[in-house]
Protein backbone atom coordinates (compact mmCIF):
# COMPACT_ATOMS: atom_id res chain seq x y z
CA UNK A 1 0.00 0.00 0.00
CA UNK A 2 1.24 3.79 -0.38
CA UNK A 3 0.52 6.65 1.60
CA UNK A 4 -1.29 9.14 -0.34
CA UNK A 5 -1.55 12.53 2.28
CA UNK A 6 -4.46 14.57 0.82
CA UNK A 7 -4.01 18.56 2.05
CA UNK A 8 -7.48 20.19 2.80
CA UNK A 9 -8.86 23.39 4.38
CA UNK A 10 -11.88 25.14 3.94
CA UNK A 11 -10.29 28.25 3.04
CA UNK A 12 -7.43 29.34 0.87
CA UNK A 13 -4.06 31.14 2.79
CA UNK A 14 -3.72 29.09 5.41
CA UNK A 15 -0.84 27.39 3.88
CA UNK A 16 -1.44 24.05 2.44
CA UNK A 17 1.03 24.06 -0.44
CA UNK A 18 3.74 25.20 2.13
CA UNK A 19 2.88 22.16 4.06
CA UNK A 20 2.41 20.00 1.30
CA UNK A 21 6.45 21.69 -0.22
CA UNK A 22 7.95 21.04 3.04
CA UNK A 23 6.57 17.90 4.27
CA UNK A 24 7.07 16.43 0.57
CA UNK A 25 10.93 17.49 0.60
CA UNK A 26 11.31 16.41 4.22
CA UNK A 27 9.97 13.17 4.06
CA UNK A 28 11.90 12.82 0.83
CA UNK A 29 15.06 13.37 2.72
CA UNK A 30 14.57 10.17 5.13
CA UNK A 31 15.11 8.19 1.58
CA UNK A 32 11.30 8.05 0.06
CA UNK A 33 10.80 9.07 -3.39
CA UNK A 34 7.74 11.24 -3.23
CA UNK A 35 4.89 12.97 -5.67
CA UNK A 36 3.06 16.22 -4.93
CA UNK A 37 0.06 16.63 -7.18
CA UNK A 38 -1.49 19.97 -8.11
CA UNK A 39 -5.12 20.19 -7.79
CA UNK A 40 -5.20 23.86 -7.35
CA UNK A 41 -6.09 25.51 -10.61
CA UNK A 42 -4.54 28.46 -9.58
CA UNK A 43 -1.44 26.30 -9.60
CA UNK A 44 0.64 28.13 -6.99
CA UNK A 45 2.99 24.94 -6.56
CA UNK A 46 4.43 25.72 -9.68
CA UNK A 47 5.95 29.03 -7.69
CA UNK A 48 6.96 26.72 -4.90
CA UNK A 49 9.01 24.45 -6.77
CA UNK A 50 10.49 26.90 -8.98
CA UNK A 51 8.92 25.36 -12.34
CA UNK A 52 7.67 27.01 -15.89
CA UNK A 53 3.89 26.94 -16.18
CA UNK A 54 3.49 23.97 -18.74
CA UNK A 55 0.41 23.54 -21.17
CA UNK A 56 -2.77 21.00 -20.61
CA UNK A 57 -1.60 18.38 -21.72
CA UNK A 58 1.77 18.32 -19.47
CA UNK A 59 -0.36 18.95 -16.25
CA UNK A 60 -2.46 16.96 -14.34
CA UNK A 61 -5.48 17.80 -16.71
CA UNK A 62 -4.07 15.12 -19.16
CA UNK A 63 -4.56 12.59 -16.35
CA UNK A 64 -8.10 13.29 -15.69
CA UNK A 65 -8.96 13.26 -19.46
CA UNK A 66 -10.40 10.48 -20.74
CA UNK A 67 -7.88 8.71 -23.27
CA UNK A 68 -5.37 8.97 -20.44
CA UNK A 69 -3.33 5.78 -20.51
CA UNK A 70 -0.85 6.10 -17.41
CA UNK A 71 1.70 8.66 -18.99
CA UNK A 72 1.83 10.68 -15.85
CA UNK A 73 3.52 13.97 -16.52
CA UNK A 74 5.90 14.09 -13.94
CA UNK A 75 8.92 16.73 -12.93
CA UNK A 76 12.07 16.76 -11.10
CA UNK A 77 12.23 19.50 -8.44
CA UNK A 78 14.73 21.23 -6.30
CA UNK A 79 18.04 19.51 -7.80
CA UNK A 80 19.03 17.03 -5.90
CA UNK A 81 15.68 15.96 -4.34
CA UNK A 82 14.01 12.98 -4.75
CA UNK A 83 10.78 14.98 -5.03
CA UNK A 84 8.45 14.80 -8.18
CA UNK A 85 5.47 17.18 -9.17
CA UNK A 86 2.61 16.82 -11.56
CA UNK A 87 1.78 20.09 -11.90
CA UNK A 88 -1.47 22.43 -11.85
CA UNK A 89 -3.52 24.11 -14.65
CA UNK A 90 -6.33 26.51 -14.76
CA UNK A 91 -8.05 24.10 -17.05
CA UNK A 92 -8.75 21.88 -13.56
CA UNK A 93 -11.55 24.07 -12.53
CA UNK A 94 -13.55 23.19 -16.19
CA UNK A 95 -12.48 19.85 -15.54
CA UNK A 96 -14.23 19.70 -11.70
CA UNK A 97 -17.73 21.02 -14.00
CA UNK A 98 -17.40 18.35 -16.01
CA UNK A 99 -16.48 15.77 -13.24
CA UNK A 100 -19.95 16.53 -11.80
CA UNK A 101 -21.59 14.87 -14.88
CA UNK A 102 -18.93 12.27 -15.33
CA UNK A 103 -19.94 8.61 -14.28
CA UNK A 104 -17.22 7.93 -11.54
CA UNK A 105 -16.50 11.44 -11.32
CA UNK A 106 -15.73 11.82 -7.46
CA UNK A 107 -13.61 8.80 -8.20
CA UNK A 108 -11.53 10.18 -11.32
CA UNK A 109 -8.37 10.39 -9.30
CA UNK A 110 -8.38 7.36 -7.07
CA UNK A 111 -9.48 5.24 -10.56
CA UNK A 112 -6.37 6.93 -11.80
CA UNK A 113 -3.99 6.19 -9.04
CA UNK A 114 -5.41 2.42 -8.92
CA UNK A 115 -4.99 1.74 -12.34
CA UNK A 116 -1.69 3.79 -12.99
CA UNK A 117 -0.13 3.45 -10.17
CA UNK A 118 2.62 5.90 -9.02
CA UNK A 119 5.63 4.05 -7.78
CA UNK A 120 6.40 7.00 -5.03
CA UNK A 121 6.52 6.15 -1.32
CA UNK A 122 4.52 8.99 -0.54
CA UNK A 123 1.71 10.87 -2.18
CA UNK A 124 0.82 14.56 -1.71
CA UNK A 125 -2.57 16.23 -2.79
CA UNK A 126 -2.48 19.60 -2.68
CA UNK A 127 -6.02 21.18 -3.06
CA UNK A 128 -7.46 24.39 -3.80
CA UNK A 129 -9.30 26.37 -1.33
CA UNK A 130 -12.88 25.44 -1.95
CA UNK A 131 -14.77 21.78 -1.11
CA UNK A 132 -15.98 20.86 -4.43
CA UNK A 133 -15.56 17.95 -7.01
CA UNK A 134 -11.88 18.21 -6.50
CA UNK A 135 -11.57 18.09 -3.01
CA UNK A 136 -13.32 15.00 -2.91
CA UNK A 137 -11.25 13.88 -6.26
CA UNK A 138 -8.76 14.33 -3.36
CA UNK A 139 -10.23 12.88 -0.58
CA UNK A 140 -11.48 9.60 -2.43
CA UNK A 141 -8.00 9.06 -3.89
CA UNK A 142 -6.29 9.68 -0.33
CA UNK A 143 -5.12 7.06 2.22
CA UNK A 144 -4.93 10.09 5.35
CA UNK A 145 -5.85 13.53 5.35
CA UNK A 146 -4.29 16.65 7.03
CA UNK A 147 -5.50 19.68 7.99
CA UNK A 148 -3.60 22.85 8.20
CA UNK A 149 -5.17 25.78 10.25
CA UNK A 150 -4.99 29.05 10.71
CA UNK A 151 -4.54 30.33 14.31
CA UNK A 152 -7.77 33.17 13.25
CA UNK A 153 -10.62 32.44 14.91
CA UNK A 154 -12.72 31.68 11.54
CA UNK A 155 -10.11 28.96 10.52
CA UNK A 156 -9.83 27.45 13.92
CA UNK A 157 -13.23 26.44 14.75
CA UNK A 158 -13.52 25.80 11.02
CA UNK A 159 -11.68 22.94 10.78
CA UNK A 160 -14.34 20.74 13.21
CA UNK A 161 -16.94 21.86 9.84
CA UNK A 162 -14.05 20.46 7.85
CA UNK A 163 -13.66 17.57 9.66
CA UNK A 164 -18.02 16.88 9.59
CA UNK A 165 -17.45 17.78 5.50
CA UNK A 166 -14.81 14.83 5.66
CA UNK A 167 -17.17 12.17 7.25
CA UNK A 168 -20.05 12.86 5.38
CA UNK A 169 -18.45 13.03 1.83
CA UNK A 170 -16.78 9.58 3.16
CA UNK A 171 -19.68 7.90 3.90
CA UNK A 172 -21.63 9.36 0.82
CA UNK A 173 -18.72 8.27 -1.46
CA UNK A 174 -18.94 4.79 0.25
CA UNK A 175 -14.88 5.09 1.01
CA UNK A 176 -14.01 1.89 2.88
CA UNK A 177 -11.98 2.56 4.58
CA UNK A 178 -12.58 6.24 5.23
CA UNK A 179 -9.25 8.07 5.25
CA UNK A 180 -8.52 8.81 8.84
CA UNK A 181 -7.27 12.83 9.73
CA UNK A 182 -3.46 12.26 10.03
CA UNK A 183 -4.13 15.65 12.85
CA UNK A 184 -4.09 19.34 12.42
CA UNK A 185 -1.40 21.19 11.94
CA UNK A 186 -1.58 25.00 12.90
CA UNK A 187 0.10 27.30 10.45
CA UNK A 188 1.31 30.78 10.39
CA UNK A 189 1.96 30.74 14.20
CA UNK A 190 3.21 34.00 15.73
CA UNK A 191 3.68 34.61 19.63
CA UNK A 192 3.52 38.01 19.28
CA UNK A 193 -0.22 37.88 18.21
CA UNK A 194 -2.53 37.37 21.64
CA UNK A 195 -5.27 35.89 19.06
CA UNK A 196 -2.79 33.06 17.92
CA UNK A 197 -0.98 32.38 21.86
CA UNK A 198 -5.36 31.89 22.54
CA UNK A 199 -6.26 29.73 19.68
CA UNK A 200 -2.62 27.58 20.13
CA UNK A 201 -4.02 27.10 24.24
CA UNK A 202 -7.37 26.39 23.18
CA UNK A 203 -6.51 24.12 20.38
CA UNK A 204 -5.87 21.01 22.76
CA UNK A 205 -9.01 20.91 24.18
CA UNK A 206 -10.98 21.30 20.66
CA UNK A 207 -9.02 18.52 18.82
CA UNK A 208 -9.28 15.91 21.96
CA UNK A 209 -12.84 16.62 21.61
CA UNK A 210 -12.66 15.88 17.54
CA UNK A 211 -10.74 12.88 18.32
CA UNK A 212 -8.04 14.06 16.24
CA UNK A 213 -3.79 14.03 16.29
CA UNK A 214 -2.70 18.09 16.90
CA UNK A 215 0.34 18.50 15.45
CA UNK A 216 3.43 21.30 16.59
CA UNK A 217 2.39 24.49 14.79
CA UNK A 218 4.40 25.95 12.31
CA UNK A 219 5.61 29.15 13.01
CA UNK A 220 5.45 32.50 11.18
CA UNK A 221 8.40 33.89 9.63
CA UNK A 222 8.88 35.78 6.12
CA UNK A 223 11.24 33.79 5.31
CA UNK A 224 8.78 31.02 4.21
CA UNK A 225 7.93 33.42 1.30
CA UNK A 226 11.28 34.57 0.59
CA UNK A 227 12.10 30.81 -0.20
CA UNK A 228 8.97 30.26 -2.27
CA UNK A 229 9.83 33.79 -4.11
CA UNK A 230 12.81 31.51 -5.38
CA UNK A 231 11.14 28.30 -5.60
CA UNK A 232 12.69 26.64 -2.92
CA UNK A 233 11.39 24.74 0.31
CA UNK A 234 13.05 26.84 3.48
CA UNK A 235 15.08 23.66 4.32
CA UNK A 236 16.76 24.18 1.31
CA UNK A 237 17.33 27.96 1.47
CA UNK A 238 18.30 28.32 5.10
CA UNK A 239 18.84 25.00 6.54
CA UNK A 240 19.73 26.45 9.64
CA UNK A 241 16.48 28.04 10.45
CA UNK A 242 14.39 27.33 13.47
CA UNK A 243 11.39 26.74 11.15
CA UNK A 244 13.10 24.02 9.66
CA UNK A 245 12.19 21.99 12.87
CA UNK A 246 8.50 22.51 12.73
CA UNK A 247 7.84 19.49 9.97
CA UNK A 248 10.19 16.93 12.21
CA UNK A 249 7.11 15.80 14.16
CA UNK A 250 5.17 15.29 11.21
CA UNK A 251 7.41 14.02 8.72
CA UNK A 252 8.70 11.25 11.31
CA UNK A 253 4.82 10.11 11.70
CA UNK A 254 4.78 10.49 7.62
CA UNK A 255 8.08 7.91 7.95
CA UNK A 256 5.91 5.26 10.01
CA UNK A 257 3.42 5.08 8.13
CA UNK A 258 5.23 4.45 4.97
CA UNK A 259 7.44 1.98 6.50
CA UNK A 260 4.17 0.21 8.00
CA UNK A 261 2.67 -0.12 4.61
CA UNK A 262 5.46 -1.66 3.31
CA UNK A 263 5.22 -4.03 5.80
N1 LIG B 1 4.53 29.77 8.33
C1 LIG B 1 4.41 30.80 7.48
N2 LIG B 1 4.95 32.00 7.76
C2 LIG B 1 4.83 33.05 6.92
N3 LIG B 1 4.22 33.00 5.73
C3 LIG B 1 3.65 31.82 5.38
C4 LIG B 1 3.72 30.66 6.22
N4 LIG B 1 3.07 29.66 5.59
C5 LIG B 1 2.64 30.15 4.43
N5 LIG B 1 2.97 31.45 4.29
C6 LIG B 1 2.67 32.33 3.15
O1 LIG B 1 1.27 32.57 3.14
C7 LIG B 1 0.77 32.53 1.80
C8 LIG B 1 -0.30 31.43 1.69
O2 LIG B 1 0.31 30.18 1.93
P1 LIG B 1 -0.02 28.91 1.03
O3 LIG B 1 0.82 27.79 1.52
O4 LIG B 1 0.08 29.26 -0.41
O5 LIG B 1 -1.55 28.67 1.44
P2 LIG B 1 -2.71 27.87 0.67
O6 LIG B 1 -2.06 26.81 -0.15
O7 LIG B 1 -3.56 27.31 1.77
O8 LIG B 1 -3.45 28.87 -0.16
C9 LIG B 1 1.98 32.28 0.91
O9 LIG B 1 2.44 33.51 0.44
C10 LIG B 1 3.00 31.66 1.84
O10 LIG B 1 4.34 31.94 1.45
MG1 LIG C 1 -2.27 26.38 -2.17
Amino acid sequence: MQIVLGILANAGGVGKTTLAVHLAYEVSKLGHPVAILDLDPQRSLDVFCGLEPVDSQDSLVTVFSKDFKGQWPLVETWQGSRVQVCQGHPYMSSMSDQLVTRRRGEYALADRLRKYPLTHDLVIIDCPATLGMLATNALAASTHLLVPVQLEMKSAFGAAGLIEWCIEVSDELELNPRPPILGIVPCMYDSKTAIHRQILQQLPEITSQLSVTLYPRVRDSKEFKNASAVGLPLQKYRPNHPAVEDFKVLSKDIDRLIQDAKG
